[in-house]
């Protein structure tokens, strides 16, 4: 089979890696010639673990092409898959025009039958719209090539940055929308060395796909806001959200997943997908009153971990040196898109912090928007050098157990406040350490200097 995905970021380059991977032949596009020029020299566009080796392999088997050329990419492929960015319009809809600027370019070069797939995530009847939009263009090349046939199709995609490369190979389920025997069979042909270990496909109807992806981030944004809420209703009321974490996860019907308290959930996906379908309700004169519920409680959630600090130095902020232990939205990535390390850096900032952070692979990302404002360490240890507190933010594995007589050494006030929980309190406390995190009252009347 031949392939081409367009787009070639966290998605597209993941996607069209693992189809290389078991053999299928794979041309990545994107119009971006710096990342293409790049990646012909085995420098990649974003970080994603194991996801290097990969390509090297599948370049070098011949399996993996990468071009800014449409053309002769889309040329007898069997299928082309649509992986560009839907981002948030000024409305918070998704904003389709990368999406449709391709569909025009399928049907310009396409020379015969293809399944062409959205793998983006688009609202319902986006698919719709791609089939018009490439019917207008075989039609403008004249009788011959609106005699084309093609399928439109919607399959998006559930892989999670950080351990994207495994979801892709061993997916919990592949969800894919189709309106004809033949895409099916197509689509079935293709995934089908993903299927060997019995993970299912289910194919269903386009609207249904589409709508799949937006409800599953939106369930997983809603219990990161649910548990968020939990957890500082515990704080006021004494109780401890691990605690309670535990003992409502052992229930089967709630499960343990994704329901650890922290500083609010940001990333690529959930923020924008929940603000779109909460758009889309809205258009169609509907209410997801659930869903801005969960914005607003996660707006709020991302200032939790400055207003602890603020408090326990009484608002006397300006002029302190912050440790930031992670800047990007989650571990093992490089994303810093809405992460909430932005808005508690901005409020450190505008308070009179100096802030010196630490990532282990976010710094070059995080300097895009963040630029000299702050200072970024060499390991996480410089970064505690006179430092008056430290901010957990990201819970990279190497921040998970320190070795605190060294933490408390460097910093000029042993002050830790942990927005992932990842610490045990007694045991800091029992080192004098200053301790606070998220959803657990942690009372210490005195900061304890170093
Ligand atoms: N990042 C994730 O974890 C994730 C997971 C599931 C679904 N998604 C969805 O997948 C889609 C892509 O997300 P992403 O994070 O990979 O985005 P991204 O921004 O990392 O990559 C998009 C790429 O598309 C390229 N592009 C834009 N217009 C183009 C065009 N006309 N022709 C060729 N290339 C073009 C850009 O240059 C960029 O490299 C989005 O809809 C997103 O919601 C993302």
């Amino acid at each position: 089979m031949k392939i081409a995905v367009i787009g070639t970021g966290y998605v597209g380059l993941v996607t069209g890696t693992c189809f290389a991977e078991v053999g299928i032949d794979v041309t990545c596009i994107d119009i971006d010639q710096k990342k293409i020029d790049n990646l012909h020299q085995g420098i990649l566009p974003i970080y994603e673990p194991g996801l290097e080796e990969m390509v090297t392999r599948n370049v070098e088997k011949g399996r993996l092409h990468f071009s800014t050329d449409l053309t002769e990419a889309i040329k007898d492929c069997d299928v082309a898959f649509i992986a560009v960015g839907t981002p948030p319009g000024e409305d918070g809809s998704a904003d389709l025009k990368y999406v449709l600027a391709v569909a025009r370019g399928i049907g310009e070069h396409m020379s015969s039958y293809g399944v062409i797939v959205t793998k983006s995530t688009v609202p319902v009847g986006t698919a719709a719209k791609v089939r018009a939009e490439i019917e207008k263009a075989l039609a403008k090349r004249g009788t011959d090539a609106s005699a084309i046939e093609f399928d439109v199709a919607s399959n998006p995609e559930f892989l999670k940055e950080g351990a994207a490369i495994d979801d892709f190979l061993k997916p919990d389920r592949i969800v894919v929308g189709i309106a004809s025997d033949r895409a099916e069979e197509v689509m079935r042909r293709l995934y089908k060395p993903f299927l060997l270990n019995g993970h299912p496909i289910i194919f269903m109807d386009i609207p249904s796909a589409e709508m799949t992806k937006y409800a599953a981030n939106a369930m997983l944004a809603t219990k990161i806001s649910f548990m968020n809420d939990v957890a500082n209703l515990c704080e006021i009321m004494g109780a401890d959200v691990n605690m309670v974490r535990r003992g409502i996860g052992s229930d089967a019907r709630i499960g343990t997943k994704f329901i650890y308290p922290g500083i609010g959930y940001g990333g690529s996906c959930f923020p924008k997908d929940v603000k779109a379908l909460i758009k889309t309700a809205q258009e169609n004169g509907y209410d997801m009153q659930v869903l801005r519920a969960v914005e607003g409680v996660n707006e709020n959630q991302k200032s939790v971990l400055f207003n602890k600090l603020s408090q326990h130095f009484g608002g006397e902020l300006r002029g302190l040196k912050i440790a930031v232990w992670g800047l990007s939205f989650k571990p093992k990535t490089d994303d810093m898109r809405e992460a909430p390390s932005l808005v508690i850096i901005e409020k450190l900032l505008a308070a009179g912090c100096i802030v010196m952070a630490y990532d282990p692979v976010a710094m070059p990302e995080a300097r895009h928007s963040l630029g000299d404002t702050i200072t970024y360490a060499k390991d996480e240890f410089e970064a505690l050098i006179d430092a008056d507190a430290l901010l957990v933010v990201t819970e990279w594995p190497d921040f998970r157990a320190p070795n605190f007589e060294v933490v408390g050494r460097l910093m000029k006030q042993k002050n830790i406040f942990d927005g992932r929980n990842i610490y045990d309190a007694s045991e800091l406390k029992d080192i004098g350490f200053v301790y606070h995190c998220i959803g657990i009252k942690t009372d210490h009347k005195e900061p304890a200097r170093a």
